[in-house]
């Protein structure tokens, strides 16, 4: 205090030399002065608490990443505080630390970054300033936060970031594999020469040669000066590595799936405890994966070469970097020094047709040390290949649960088994037979009613792995395949199968579960689980439309209306962040793809351009980023496409009616297209929307979406184009669709809610066109009517227009066509069609019927945002502030859950007893949150803990 009084007096007399007839530059002085003292004496005298912890560091959404690429990484944390901590706390400040090493980084020496105090309140999406990245560096960081009590915490935990290969010219690997597949390029040439002949032999078209895998490796010499190893790796197909006989991380399918003429992505890994002081060896093998394997649908591009799509021959690219004490750095890369054998013991592999292991060609120690590899000859380098290899960014694919067979039954010589739940992955065997015997595993997610695997509805996938045994006790795990599948035919067996010889593992990518929800309907409850595994069941590294038949792939449409229900469900952010980037490839004349990766294939098929309802995921699945995570780079990375998509929709449509369209789904699945309703009072026929009033809805949607990007983003000028736009599409859209009664037409369910959610109806009508969509559910019975688009939106329209009574009798409902209703039928996954089976009419189709769609199970975004009240505010996205808004209704007297967001966990769990409702709710530190009450009352909530009443 002395020294500071004695300070000001020196400033004082210092202004009376230099500023005596300047008094406002003398007391600007004084005043920045006492600024100074005030910040330097709160930032001396907080005082540490441990009442709040700062956790969950992350760097670009993953925890301890080891390959960012990003110059400019995000850095995010949470705050939680202790039970006893004051409610309502706030972030007032913080301050990071980024090291080179954890010893600087452990005495407070920031080498890289050091913020100082930050007076900020931002605790997500923080950019990293500090010192320019390099090529591998590593980066040690800490964060510690001031409270709005004037508190410090103490410090995190440390974590970790390590920088990608950013310098393209530090990926020494080359390319390698076996020599060229001919039999490929024939097929290809084949089919590109023949597709167009009324002769085409399909069966040469369907089944092209696929070669067995080869098995690559690599001997080297290391010292135990190495203080870091990091594998860096990539590959055209699938690969799979070894250190020293160890298998390489836990990761399934990598590369995984992107649209690989774009960016293939490469992955790393820490093999620091692995690497011997001498010989090593680290050995590879690769399979077709999407880059080579059979892909699409067969249905709807007959013509379209089903292999080889993305490459012709299997390739691997690696490095091994091992970091020395003294600094330096030696790089073991692929080269023509690594040996290969081609004909490996997975003698085919694929994610549709499945995949054959004959254990007997397993070499013995062949990824291991004091192996002989003499025999092996040196790989192929292709010098042609070059792709662009970017960083992984989500978390990997893996096997995520795994699952004992709830029954397993013998018919004739074969065995089945049921895993009580639909998955996607594959079985795993631990066996003992005889050398050559042969096991063949079929996979189906439903039985037929003679108790045979339903397959009819596969496609050309035909999901059959099959293990020829070698005499010894042998492990099969077909990783590079999947099935969907909760039954399993087991053929080939001479001994009973029992359960603990099998065992099927559920696999996906695997971002943290970040949603939970229990209510007193029990079959609510085993709906939300359906819900979940649907989403599981189709995260691979792209949301697929299914797990199981010839297709998988990315529509688009699901994954736009799915997209907020996946971001309840999981922390969707670095998964998102990677498939946003696969949406920039646009169709020629602009518009966004209706897949993605869009499977375009020139002079065969257009891969799907533009189909609305669709198409905007490029759109939506950015703008679902920004509200949850608060994330401007999504909208920004997809900008001038999203731009691009809507200038070229409006150029091939000048009369701003989108009625020139190059595809188009309408409202998938509504009830028009329910051929045979298993109740006769059911109509098929009032579900659908007219084509242009469907496909001009979402051409207004978008550009009203873009125009809300272009503020967010400050790009003003396009702003005002894009909302003058949006109101020209919009009144052309009442001049031809509406009329003054609030009448639209096609007067459907879906019609109503699709018009209603997107803004189409001007405000003197929007009653009325409510209205309208009541009359359409009771014409219904109080049934649905509506497809894939329609179906979320209008759950919501009706808790949003007071109607929450007729939503609940839409969800609980167990009678066709319902949710409960599949769930009823013993659904563990939410089904494509209403009608997918039918007790009454069975399977509804053989060509499209899948059992584990995620469309219909959007509805997940419903149960949070009504029944636990989860609700974000757009205003302040990322969590800042939300409302918490329970609307009670149904059956159900109580319901809990929670959704952990960007900035923590967010709890809500309600009952009614005695006419008395009673909520409580948890609040994220650096949130607040408003509550609505039942009664309509309102009330704020900061932090911590809080329990509301109200009469019920
Ligand atoms: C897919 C759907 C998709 C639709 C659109 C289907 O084959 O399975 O989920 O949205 O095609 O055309």
């Amino acid at each position: 205090m002395i020294f500071f009084v004695f300070l000001l007096k020196k400033v004082l007399y210092l202004c009376d030399i230099f500023y005596k007839n300047e008094p406002i530059m003398r007391n600007f002085l004084i005043f920045s002065y006492l600024i100074f003292v005030s910040l330097f004496a709160s930032c001396i005298n907080a005082k540490e608490t441990s009442s709040i912890l700062v956790t969950d560091l992350t760097c670009e959404y993953l925890t301890n990443p080891l390959n960012v690429d990003v110059l400019q990484p995000r850095l995010a944390w949470k705050i939680i505080q202790s039970e006893t901590a004051k409610k309502g706390q706030r972030q007032t400040a913080y301050q990071i630390i980024v090291a080179s090493s954890l010893e600087l980084l452990n005495s407070n020496t920031g080498d890289i970054w050091c913020t100082g105090k930050v007076k900020s309140s931002q605790s997500i999406q923080v950019t990293y300033e500090g010192r320019e990245l390099e090529t591998m560096q590593n980066c040690w960081w800490k964060v510690r936060v001031w409270n709005n009590k004037g508190e410090v915490s103490q410090w995190s935990e440390p974590a970790y970031w390590k920088v990608g290969i950013i310098d393209p010219r530090r990926w020494l690997g080359e390319w390698i594999g076996g020599k060229p597949d001919e039999a490929l390029r024939e097929y290809k040439e084949y089919v590109a020469e023949n597709h167009r002949r009324r002769d085409f032999d399909r069966n040469r078209w369907m089944n092209p040669p696929t070669l067995p895998s080869p098995l690559l490796r690599k001997s080297f010499n290391a010292e135990n000066s190495v203080v870091r190893a990091t594998l860096y790796a990539s590959a055209l197909g699938y690969y799979k590595f070894w250190i020293n006989g160890e298998r390489v991380g836990d990761q399934l399918h990598a590369p995984e799936w992107t649209n690989y003429f774009d960016f293939v992505q490469y992955q790393t890994f820490d093999l620091t405890e692995k690497i011997n002081n001498g010989e090593n060896v680290i050995a590879a093998t690769l399979a077709d994966g999407w880059a080579l394997g059979r892909l699409g649908g067969i249905k709807w591009f007959r013509f379209f070469p089903h292999r080889g799509f993305y490459a012709l021959d299997r390739r691997l690219t690696a490095q091994l970097a091992l970091e020395m004490s003294d600094g330096t750095v030696k790089i073991i890369p692929t080269d023509q020094t690594w040996k290969i054998i081609e004909d490996g013991y997975i003698l085919e592999a694929d994610n549709f047709a499945g995949q054959t292991i004959d254990a007997r060609k397993i070499p013995q120690g062949w990824n291991n040390t004091g192996f002989d590899d003499t025999g092996w000859e040196n790989v192929f380098v292709d010098k042609n290949e070059t792709r662009n290899l970017v960083a992984q960014k989500n978390e990997p694919i893996r096997v995520h649960a795994e699952l004992k067979p709830v029954r397993i039954w013998r018919v004739d010589d074969r065995y089945f088994a049921d895993f009580g739940q639909n998955i996607a992955g594959h079985c795993a065997l631990k066996i003992k037979g005889s050398s050559g015997q042969i096991i063949t595993l079929r996979h189906a997610e439903w039985l037929e009613e003679n108790g045979e695997l339903y397959t009819r509805s596969l496609g050309y996938a035909r999901a059959i792995d099959t293990f020829i045994l070698s005499g010894d006790d042998d492990y099969f795990a077909p990783e590079f395949t999947y099935h969907g599948f909760q039954y399993v035919e087991v053929s080939g067996l001479d001994f009973p199968l029992t359960e603990d010889m099998i065992v099927a593992r559920a696999v996906s990518s695997d971002p943290a579960v970040t949603g939970s929800f229990e209510s007193s309907n029990p079959q609510l409850n085993q709906l939300f689980s359906n819900i979940y595994w649907t989403q599981r069941n189709n995260m691979y590294s792209i949301i697929t439309d299914n797990p199981s038949r010839d297709e998988r792939t990315g529509a688009a449409g699901d994954i736009q209306i799915f997209a907020q229900s996946s971001i309840f469900n999981m922390n969707m952010a670095a998964f998102f962040t990677k498939y946003i980037r696969d949406f920039r490839d646009v169709a020629p004349n602009g518009q966004f793809f209706s897949m993605i990766p869009s499977l375009r294939f020139e002079g065969f098929w257009d891969g799907w351009i533009g189909a609305p309802g669709w198409c905007e995921a490029g759109l939506i699945v950015p703008w679902r980023m920004y509200e949850n995570y608060a994330d401007v780079r999504a909208l920004e990375n997809l900008y001038s496409e999203m731009k691009t998509h809507i200038d070229a929709t409006r150029r091939e449509n000048p009369d701003l009616i989108w009625r020139n369209r190059h595809n188009h789904n309408n409202d998938w699945l509504n009830a028009n297209t329910i051929r045979n309703p298993p109740d006769p009072t059911y109509s098929n026929r009032r579900g659908g929307t007219p084509d242009n009033v469907f496909a001009t809805i979402f051409f207004a949607a978008a550009t009203s979406m873009l125009t809300d990007i272009a503020k967010v983003l400050n790009q003003n000028a396009d702003a005002a184009h894009y909302g003058a736009l949006a109101d020209s599409i919009k009144a052309k859209f009442r001049q031809e669709f509406i009329d003054e009664n609030g009448l639209i037409q096609g007067d459907s369910q879906g019609a109503y809610s699709m018009a209603l959610h997107y803004g189409l109806f001007p405000e003197h009508l929007r009653e009325m066109a409510f209205e309208h969509l009541v009359r359409c559910i009771h014409e219904y019975d109080y049934r649905l009517s509506t497809g894939f688009i329609s179906t979320p939106l209008m759950m919501q329209l009706l808790a949003d227009y007071g109607r929450v009574d007729i939503a609940y009798r839409l969800l609980e409902s167990t009678r066709f066509p319902s949710w409960l209703y599949q769930v009823t039928l013993g659904a563990t996954t939410v089904w494509e069609r209403w009608d997918a089976w039918t007790p009454e009419n069975g399977f509804r189709d053989d060509t499209m019927n899948s059992f584990d769609h995620v469309p219909f199970g959007a509805v997940v975004e419903w149960m949070y945002k009504n029944i636990l009240g989860i609700n974000l505010d757009v205003k302040y996205p990322g969590y800042e502030r939300f409302t918490i808004q329970p609307r009670p209704g149904g059956t159900l007297n109580w319901a809990r859950g929670s959704y952990n967001s960007i900035r923590g966990e967010i709890r809500s769990a309600w009952k009614i007893e005695n006419g008395v409702f009673t909520l409580e709710v948890e609040i994220p530190f650096n949130s607040t949150a408003t509550i609505i009450l039942p009664d309509g009352k309102k009330h704020k909530a900061g932090s911590g803990k809080h329990v509301f009443k109200a009469k019920m």
